[in-house]
């Protein structure tokens, strides 16, 4: 197998003193080119990290052009990367990131690769905390950005807080589970439904559920990483959608319907990670409804999406979820004969909710996969590798 190639940035924190030793850990795995910020070499110099890697350490954005004439090195750079891995990553370095700045060579090297790209945050607690920093850190993620979120400890400051540069082995580690990521959905196409639906009462009020569609979201995202085609039909969420997939936003369940069925006989995996509302108010009045009385509202049913698209399954994989309150793993393996499908993700209420998520991934022979409480990108890995494993059968 030839090597691959990490470009490493490093960028002007204090923790860039680290990267010497993150270079010689990173050369166990791949062949590394350095590419540091004007505000690095205050703490460790271009030579150094020569002499480490073996390679020459890329620092200005016309360097090759005033010697060489040669202008497209970002771009040569961009190409030859199969990682983009930027440790210790700086409050400015990520906020150019999120605002599509390139003014250097490392922030340009970023608008242009198509590498995966890795950042590992270090800085003092209250710039990480700062809410413009955690806005623009929930962009680049949204863009598929990959984050080592800094480690709690003793800071440069001398104060303990969060914003150290997480621990070189756990980048190393990370580096390398992304080098040998596969591209195991090529040519795939992989139909996702996300988030609640809402369901009016009148012009202004619905009925809803609390789903955020984190989930959904992530299987989106760890899809299109892993090579697939996805379109991905979503209920009204705060995030932003993974760039890349085909995005279709809907409110009502009767709307998510329509677009499922549509979209479903290109699919080849279905998975409905929606938390569709059962009901939905049977009259929806023209003006908002005046308050002042008692007011009894009656509900229909909505119809079950899963179920009826599980009538045309044919040889395409099936993916369903299911949230209880109780009975989880009973409950669970219900749905998953009555809806006909080839696994079901058994979620507590008690379990879910927020960034990290504790699932049981049920198959048709009702076997039961218990995954530990996981990153929501996480599960959403585990699931994909599941229904890989189906596509290979089928
Ligand atoms: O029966 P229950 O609503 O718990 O089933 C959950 C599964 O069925 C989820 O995969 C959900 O996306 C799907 N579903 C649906 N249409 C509905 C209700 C649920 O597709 N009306």
């Amino acid at each position: 197998m030839p090597k691959k190639t990490i470009v490493l940035g490093v960028t002007g924190s204090v923790a860039a003193i680290k990267a010497e030793n993150l270079v010689k850990w990173l050369k166990e795995i791949g062949r590394v080119i350095v590419v540091m910020t004007e505000a690095a070499k205050e703490f460790v110099l271009p030579k150094e990290l020569a002499k480490t890697s073996g390679n020459r350490v890329v620092t200005g954005l016309f360097e090759r052009y005033r010697k060489e004439r040669e202008t497209v090195e970002h771009i040569s750079l961009a190409e030859e990367a199969d990682l983009l891995l930027i440790a210790p990553a700086t409050a400015n370095t990520i906020s150019k990131l999120a605002n599509g700045i390139a003014d250097d060579m490392l922030s340009t090297l970023v608008l242009a690769t198509k590498a995966p790209i890795l950042i590992a945050p270090a800085m003092n607690t209250d710039m990480w905390e700062n809410p413009i920093i955690q806005e623009n850190v929930a962009k680049l993620k949204a863009r598929g950005y990959r984050f080592i979120d800094p480690a709690y400890g003793r800071l440069a400051s001398g104060r303990m807080g969060k914003g150290r540069l997480a621990s070189l082995g756990r980048i190393v580690k990370e580096s390398e589970r992304i080098l040998e990521e596969k591209k195991d959905l090529i040519k795939k196409r992989i139909l996702i439904t996300a988030g609640p639906t809402q369901e009016p009462l009148d012009p202004v009020r619905f009925i809803s559920n609390r789903s955020s569609g984190r989930m959904g979201y992530a299987l989106a995202q760890i899809a299109l990483d892993r090579g697939g085609e996805v379109i991905l039909i979503s209920g009204p969420t705060h995030l932003i959608p993974p760039s890349g997939a085909e995005v279709i936003n809907v409110q009502t369940a009767l709307k998510m319907r329509r677009q499922v069925l549509k979209n479903f006989k290109e699919a080849d995996i279905f998975i409905s990670c929606a938390a569709v509302a059962d009901y939905r108010p049977k009259e929806r009045e023209r003006k908002k409804i005046k308050g002042g009385r008692t007011l009894t509202l009656e509900l229909e049913r909505n119809p079950d999406i899963l179920k009826e698209i599980s009538k045309k399954k044919g040889k395409k994989i099936l993916v369903g979820f299911a949230l209880e309150t109780e009975n989880l793993i009973k409950n669970a393996k219900a749905k998953l004969r009555e809806k006909n499908l080839d696994l079901i993700i058994a979620n507590s209420y008690s379990q879910a909710g927020g960034e990290t998520n504790m699932v049981k991934i049920i198959d048709k022979r009702e076997m039961v996969q218990s995954l530990p409480r996981l990153s929501k990108e996480a599960v959403a890995r585990k699931i994909l590798d599941r229904v890989v494993k189906l596509v290979w059968k089928k």
